[in-house]
């Protein structure tokens, strides 16, 4: 193996110091697996980062990103504008929910939920609502790491070290019960009045015409897939129609057929009013976030500005940058000739099976599960919380040639939508080897 220089590159969301003592290296990747700095082939549980639905390196996504960098390598999207902007705009609204055909383009998750929370307090502005400003969210969101996303999210640990972030900010609570739940197959059964508290504790207390709006993850991923209860996710939109709330679904995670359907709002069957993306828009081969928003809320920018002045002071210079536009058509191309997202609902059931197998193995205290993703709570070394997760993911990567995430003491799962029998059978069996063999030691 080649020795690099570690020194220099300062890592995002890593223990660095400890990283690199024993550097885990990726040099390539091609379909379900990456190449290791050693050479050996790892089984990618996790899409990435939750972002490769496609698979690595997709000769049909490749081949758009070389061609569209030899043409256009930029051009600017203020005052200015490139062909691709809008076709790329167009391809994401023909697979978005009926009614959403408005896109607003950034360049990652973290931008895509600023942005949307901007639009947000805007709108009610252009509106003549200017009094709604309050912003909500939930305990254990993750919304990326921009001072919006912080604040609207529910993790002290990403907060604590940046000051009192936003103001006018509160949260529900999530809605994970293992002790009602426990081992849930799809959306638990128990959970869906936990909703109410959003108008029974946070509108009573802080009064509905001052919130502009509900951002909430279908699917809470980082902070170890929690799944809303049935009927959850619906009380929660009818709460918001009630009083005049914008409805923000973050599906940085679950778009692009993470749950066997294109986004999260088709699955549950709710239209919010603004959808938040990323990852999967370009199968992650180029950074790109996007805003889809109902033409309403468009339409109300557009006419509380006078025809030639700006109606949104917001954007990115990368806004709708030509390579990211060429991936993301590509991405979306390669979707739908593909039948990625029916094939994620396929191979669902299949994935279900072999999760709940490890039922049995030490240490798990729950198992849930929807779509394409999948959390295995541990119960924690007693004293040293995210210990038992972290050697499952270390053992994995070393010796079981497999790519896991871990947070906290949960193992997150999300491979790619390519992800066949046997390699969802290779991938669970491995995990059961991984926590058997910590757990004897
Ligand atoms: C739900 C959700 N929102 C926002 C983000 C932030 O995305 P990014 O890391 O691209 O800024 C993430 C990242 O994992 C996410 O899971």
């Amino acid at each position: 193996m080649s020795t690099i220089n570690t020194e220099h590159f300062w890592m995002p969301f890593t223990a660095n110091r400890q990283f690199k003592t024993e550097p885990r290296l990726l040099k390539a990747a091609k379909g379900m697996y990456f190449t290791s700095q050693d050479d050996r082939q790892i089984l990618d549980g996790t899409a990435g980062l939750w972002c490769v639905n496609a698979g690595h390196g997709h000769p049909r996504i490749v081949q758009a990103i070389q061609e569209q960098a030899a043409t256009l390598d930029f051009a600017p999207t203020f005052q200015m504008a490139h062909p691709l902007a809008f076709d790329a705009a167009s391809a994401l609204v023909s697979i978005a929910p009926a009614g959403l055909n408005k896109v607003f383009f950034c360049n990652d998750g973290s931008e895509a939920v600023d942005t949307a929370l901007k639009m947000a307090l805007a709108y009610h502005r252009a509106r003549g609502d200017s009094g709604r400003f309050r912003l909500i969210g939930r305990e254990r969101a993750y919304h990326g790491v921009g001072f919006g996303g912080i604040s609207v999210g529910g993790i002290a640990g990403n907060r604590k070290q940046f000051g009192p972030a936003l103001s006018g900010v509160d949260h529900l609570k999530h809605p994970l019960n293992i002790s009602l739940n426990a081992f849930s197959k799809g959306e638990p059964e128990h959970g869906a009045e936990l909703a109410l508290e959003f108008e029974q504790r946070l509108l009573a207390t802080h009064d509905p015409l001052t919130v502009a709006a509900l951002i909430v993850e279908p699917i809470q991923g980082s902070t170890g897939v929690i799944i809303p209860p049935k009927g959850y996710l619906k009380s929660l939109s009818e709460i918001c129609k009630k009083y005049g709330i914008l409805l923000i679904f973050d599906e940085v995670i679950t778009g692009f057929g993470r749950l066997g359907s294109a986004f999260a709002a088709d699955y549950f069957g709710i239209m919010p009013d603004l959808m938040v993306l990323a990852k999967g828009l370009t199968n992650a081969a180029v950074p790109m976030g996007a805003v889809l928003s109902r033409d309403e809320i468009y339409d109300t920018f557009m006419h509380a500005a006078p025809q030639d002045q700006i109606e949104f002071f917001h954007g990115y210079t990368y806004s709708a940058h030509p390579l990211a536009c060429a991936a993301a058509i590509a991405s979306i191309h390669v979707y739908r000739e593909e039948s990625l997202f029916d094939r994620a609902a396929t191979m669902s059931k299949a994935f279900e099976i072999a999760a709940h197998r490890l039922r049995d193995c030490p240490n798990v205290k729950d198992i849930r599960n929807l779509g394409l993703v999948c959390g295995i709570e541990l119960t924690p070394q007693v004293g040293k919380s995210t210990t038992r997760a972290y050697d499952i993911f270390h053992r994995c990567f070393w010796k079981k040639d497999l790519l896991i995430r871990t947070t906290g003491d949960i193992i997150a799962l999300s491979p790619p939508l390519i992800i066949s029998d046997d390699e969802i059978d290779t991938m669970f069996r491995k995990i059961a080897e991984a926590i058997t063999e910590q757990s004897a030691e």
